[in-house]
């Protein structure tokens, strides 16, 4: 299996809007990544994830929604070597990745946005950059152009201090500094979070841009609707639990995670 494939497939379907309904079975059958069964806490014999499952699938985005408090940043923080995982596993790429160091892991090819304070305040939107290629500084020059061609907005502020930057602002350059290692999967947690519609709009439009560029993504989403809109795969966490899986087309019209999870709202959809 070959680890060099960068060209999107089916970038014309999604740019439409929902993911497509079918996925074939031989894309199913290779994910990049695999979290099975994770059993993972923060406190000593407390458990708050109690046998999750999360499978992301080359190319595609999966979509990780559910209640407040259900453990899905739990969940993305375990994949990501930030609370210890007490039973269960992580693969990626076929390596066994359970319980690593997260700067292995971003060596390795995994980014990781988290909800809150993922800038660096004081530095400026150049300097937060510059942070995103420390592992190999060289690349810089090429990794800005191509980030500032994703985000122009950024390229406008280069000079500015990172906290003086409107939320949405501070969202481009989160994903933008983790972009900059060129990952080849992405976790963000929440980007949408805290925005104005307008800017949330922009950063569901810019998070599948970022995938159809070849850059596979698993998303926490508290905007449930919008991320089935844009996922491929979604995983409803319940109480520290997998309560639905299917395709963000199938459960958008899922009577019971309407019901559940997605509100009246999503009954016009
Ligand atoms: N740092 C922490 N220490 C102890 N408990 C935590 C910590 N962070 C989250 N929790 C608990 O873990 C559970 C799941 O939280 P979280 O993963 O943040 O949920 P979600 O992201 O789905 O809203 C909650 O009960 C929360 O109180
Ligand atoms: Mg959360």
């Amino acid at each position: 299996m070959t680890t060099e494939d960068p060209t999107p497939q089916e970038p014309t379907e999604k740019a439409k809007g929902e993911a497509p309904a079918k996925q074939s079975e031989e894309r199913r059958a290779e994910p990049i990544l695999v979290a099975e069964e994770i059993v993972a806490g923060y406190l000593p014999e407390i458990n708050v994830l109690n046998g999750c499952n999360v499978e992301l699938a080359r190319n595609e985005i999966a979509g990780i929604i559910g209640p407040n408090g259900a453990g899905k940043s739990t969940l993305v923080k375990a994949m990501f070597g930030l609370v210890p995982i007490r039973s269960g596993s992580v693969r990626f790429r076929g390596d066994d990745i359970t319980n690593a160091m997260a700067h292995t892991l971003v060596a390795k090819g995994i980014g990781y946005v988290p909800q809150r304070d993922n800038v660096f305040p004081t530095l400026t939107v150049e300097e937060n950059l510059r942070m995103g290629t420390f592992l190999k500084p060289k690349e810089f020059e090429r990794r800005y152009e191509w980030v500032v061609g994703l985000f122009p907005r950024l390229e406008e502020r280069r000079k500015q201090r990172a906290g003086s930057m409107s939320g949405g602002e501070r969202q481009m350059l989160a994903m933008g500094r983790v972009l900059m290692a060129e990952p080849e999967v992405l976790f963000l947690d929440e980007p949408s979070a805290g925005l104005s519609p307008a800017f949330q709009d922009q950063v569901f439009e810019q998070i599948k841009t970022i995938n159809e560029t070849g850059v596979s993504i698993i998303m926490v989403e508290q905007n449930a609707r919008r991320c089935l809109q844009i996922c491929d795969h979604g995983f409803v966490l319940d109480q520290g639990r997998n309560a639905h899986a299917g395709t963000g087309r199938e459960l958008l019209h899922d009577q019971k995670v309407i019901e559940t999870y997605l509100g009246t709202l999503a009954k016009v959809a």
